[in-house]
């Protein structure tokens, strides 16, 4: 199968474009490196993956990009809320407007399969258990691209096959590590500073591993297309912060719990995922326990395969507000990219 992936030189593409490539398929990855860390993606990326550096808002590149393949991944553009917040016109850029574009040139070129990467923070703050058809609480601008992409991009494929994978929050190691995601941070100071600081830690957050994840995305491509939304994650690994923190300290020798007594209010995602649907139409997907990505990251601290976590290159915020101040990305406000802020700007989140 030829199947490209956009923004497939991050933290999950490239993890996935290894496993693609290993099962045999070709393997296009299309990403602009938006991150001043100095990605090589010859270090990043299988030997067998094509690179094409191109910018995710270009239609033309878009276009050449979606040309001939059975195929289009969708998962470029800014992650969590911090990173949006920086430049809400970025944010809705990347994170809107380049998946309507990219769905508009598969749709042109015939695509077989669109998959969409969204997250169960679509899901926001909610009482009890979410699942698929839980009327999404976006509440950011990082959860109202997604919702808002969601819908636009199943508008613009009209029944063309579309998959939506709400990822739960990943751990575990990659190529292109980021240690920014609460496991992986947890883990990360725990190894660095024997500390595990927690602010309260009562909210429930899914996780996912990374391979898993990966493993979910090559089983979905193998199985015949249809209109579908999964959250990407398992039932068993729904945790509290503090649960996560607690399984950091048990597994990192010599560490402990920082607790201050105050909840963190910057971060109001709260929910517990149903992921039955997943688990039904692929069983025994994302079995792979925290407690797995926690000693892989950290073997690799521990081991300096990582250098300094508190580097920028492990951290999406950081770097993003290196690239910004550098001039290495910034919102380009074509007339695609307006047109589609238009539809962020007037949107109505009320449900449908
Ligand atoms: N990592 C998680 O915990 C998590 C959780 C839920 C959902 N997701 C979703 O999964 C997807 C991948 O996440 P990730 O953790 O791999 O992110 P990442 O930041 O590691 O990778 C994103 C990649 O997209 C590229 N990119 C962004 N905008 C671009 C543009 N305009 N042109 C060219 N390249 C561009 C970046 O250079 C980067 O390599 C995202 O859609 C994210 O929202 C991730």
């Amino acid at each position: 199968m030829r199947i490209v992936l956009l923004g497939g030189a991050g933290y999950l593409g490239t993890v996935a474009a290894r496993h693609l490539t290993g099962l045999g398929h070709h393997v296009t990855v299309v990403d602009g490196l938006i991150y001043s860390r100095g990605d090589d993606p010859a270090r990043l990326l299988p030997a067998a993956t094509t690179f094409v550096h191109g910018d995710l808002r270009d239609p033309a590149a878009l276009r050449r990009a979606a040309t001939g393949v059975d195929a289009v991944v969708h998962l470029g553009g800014l992650v969590g809320e911090p990173a949006c917040a920086l430049d809400e016109r970025l944010a809705v850029e990347l994170n809107y407007a380049s998946p309507v574009l990219a769905a508009e040139a598969a749709r042109a070129a015939g695509v077989e399969h669109y998959v969409l990467f969204s997250s169960c923070s679509v899901y926001g703050h909610h009482a009890g258990t979410v699942d698929e058809d839980t009327t999404p609480n976006p509440l950011g601008i990082y959860a109202r691209t997604k919702v808002l992409a969601e819908r636009t991009v199943a508008d613009v494929l009209d029944g063309r096959a579309l998959s939506v994978l709400r990822l739960a929050t990943v751990h575990g190691r990659s190529p292109r590590q980021r240690l920014d995601s609460v496991a992986n941070r947890m883990t990360a100071q725990a190894v660095a500073t024997g500390r595990i600081p927690l602010n309260g830690g009562a909210q429930r957050r899914p996780l996912v591993h990374v391979a898993d994840v990966a493993d979910v995305l090559a089983r979905l491509l193998s199985a015949p297309a249809g209109d579908r939304t999964f959250n990407v994650g398992s039932d068993r690994e729904n945790y509290t912060i503090a649960q996560i923190a607690g399984v950091v300290e048990q597994t990192v020798p010599g560490t402990r719990i920082d607790a201050g007594p105050e909840r963190d209010e910057s971060d109001a995602r709260d929910y517990t995922t149903s992921f039955a649907r997943l688990a039904a139409a692929f069983p025994g997907v994302c079995s792979t326990p925290l407690v797995h990505g926690v000693r892989e990251v950290a073997a690799a601290v521990a081991g300096k395969e990582l250098d300094d976590p508190d580097l920028p290159e492990y951290d999406n915020l950081a770097g993003l507000r290196n690239s910004l101040t550098e001039g290495r990305i910034r919102a380009i406000g074509s007339g695609e990219c307006a047109r589609l802020h238009s539809d962020y700007a007037h949107a109505d989140w009320s449900p449908r």
